[in-house]
């Protein structure tokens, strides 16, 4: 099977590799996506819309990312102008895995623009109460040791976003001794946050004190250059978020501030007064950049659903509607059932009185739609 990334990659080359992962022998394209993130998805979507008539290729662009989309797509359009109608003729579907393309789906669901069925798998209860939490109490630690080896004990570490990752990573830093401040701006999440007995603020009242800053909101602009400028001196600063606009690392990038490589994956910016920050896998994933992911068994569960969403998709391809989905509960439970023996879990059965008692039937599901796990 051809993979078509590298470590070190340039932006240039990544949405080079995407089109390339999305051009099939023959001139064809793919019939299913399984996507991270909706970039296969997005370029797909806005060369259809270009070849549609579509301007936003020549419209002002808010990143250097968007520019490099804009050209390649411009590429393709002057080479094959009908690419993008080819590939959505025979493509049935995609399985969505992280929050971040989830969102995504349900913007373009909304604006009318989905051309295809998808399958939400962040969503399954086994993957986001499980890889976005689990996951990154484990993987979040270790890109950070691997990347710095610092000591974390004792060092105030700033979490911006208490959703299931910042949940993982507020407790994996807290894990290892840190003092743990939580920023949020959705008032249960806060709430939630204080009630673990993390202190909630706000960024800025963490300037000059925070040590180690980790973004996980799926949100932009989190930690702007002006955060930068005030932060202690020798502050790490780090995104576990799918994309590194959680911090302004265009703008750091252009500012005064001297940038020294330490290692790979590792950058030193020093600011005209003196302060230096340090700034992992350069403002993207730090798990991935840094270390190497989550641990594999958390995956089995994320990737499990991606299967089951896979096969639905593609058995049903002749009834399914454009919209997005979640795999139904039944199969959410399969996940889980699966995953127990391999840990030594002893599962307990239901007496038919009591599964009557309940209202459920013995072998599931157990919990209705709007439980919340
Ligand atoms: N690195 C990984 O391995 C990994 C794994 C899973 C998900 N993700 C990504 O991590 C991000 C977060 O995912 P999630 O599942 O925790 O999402 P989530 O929606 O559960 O949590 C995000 C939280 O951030 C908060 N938030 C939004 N804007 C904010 C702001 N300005 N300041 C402070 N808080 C703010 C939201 O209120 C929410 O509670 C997404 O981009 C997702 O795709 C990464």
């Amino acid at each position: 099977m051809p993979v078509f990334a590298w470590k070190g990659e340039s932006l240039e080359d990544y949405w080079w590799s995407t089109w390339q992962a999305l051009s099939h022998p023959g001139g064809q394209g793919p019939q299913l996506i399984v996507d991270d993130g909706g970039d296969a998805t997005l370029l797909i979507h806005k060369g259809y819309e270009l070849e549609e008539g579509s301007d936003w290729v020549n419209s002002p662009s808010a990143s250097h990312e968007e520019e490099v989309i804009k050209d390649l797509l411009k590429q393709i359009h002057s080479e094959n102008p009908r690419r993008w109608h080819d590939v959505v003729k025979d493509w049935r579907g995609v399985s969505e895995e992280t929050t971040t393309g989830v969102h995504r789906l349900y913007k373009m669901q909304e604006a009318g623009k989905l051309l295809v069925p998808a399958i939400n798998v962040n969503d399954s209860v086994t993957k986001s109460k499980f890889d976005n939490l689990y996951g990154c109490r484990e993987s979040l630690a270790d890109g950070i040791k691997r990347a710095t080896d610092v000591m974390v004990a004792g060092k105030v570490a700033v979490v911006c976003g208490y959703g299931d990752v910042g949940k993982g990573s507020s407790h994996s830093l807290r894990g290892m001794g840190a003092r743990v401040v939580v920023t949020e701006i959705d008032p249960i999440n806060a709430l939630q946050a204080a009630m673990e007995g993390f202190e909630v603020t706000t960024i800025e009242d963490t300037l000059g004190r925070g040590d180690i800053y980790v973004t996980c909101t799926g949100n932009c602009e989190i930690v702007t250059l002006e955060h930068m400028r005030k932060m202690k001196d020798q502050a790490i600063v780090c995104n576990i978020g799918h994309f590194d606009n959680e911090i302004q690392m265009d703008r750091l990038n252009g500012s005064d501030a001297r940038k020294t490589n330490i290692k790979p994956q590792v950058d030193m910016y020093t600011f005209p007064e003196g302060h230096s920050i340090f700034v992992l896998a350069e403002g993207r994933l730090v798990n991935l950049g840094c270390a190497t992911g989550h641990p594999s068994f958390v995956m089995s569960n994320s990737f499990s659903n991606q299967t089951l969403a896979q096969l639905d998709l593609w058995k049903n391809r002749g009834t399914y509607k454009v919209g997005v989905y979640t795999l139904p509960k039944r199969l959410d439970e399969e996940v889980a059932r699966l995953h127990l023996e391999k840990i030594g879990v002893k599962l307990t059965t239901l007496s038919p009185k009591q599964a009557e008692y309940l209202g459920v039937a013995v072998e599931g599901p157990y919990k209705p739609d709007h439980y919340r796990y």
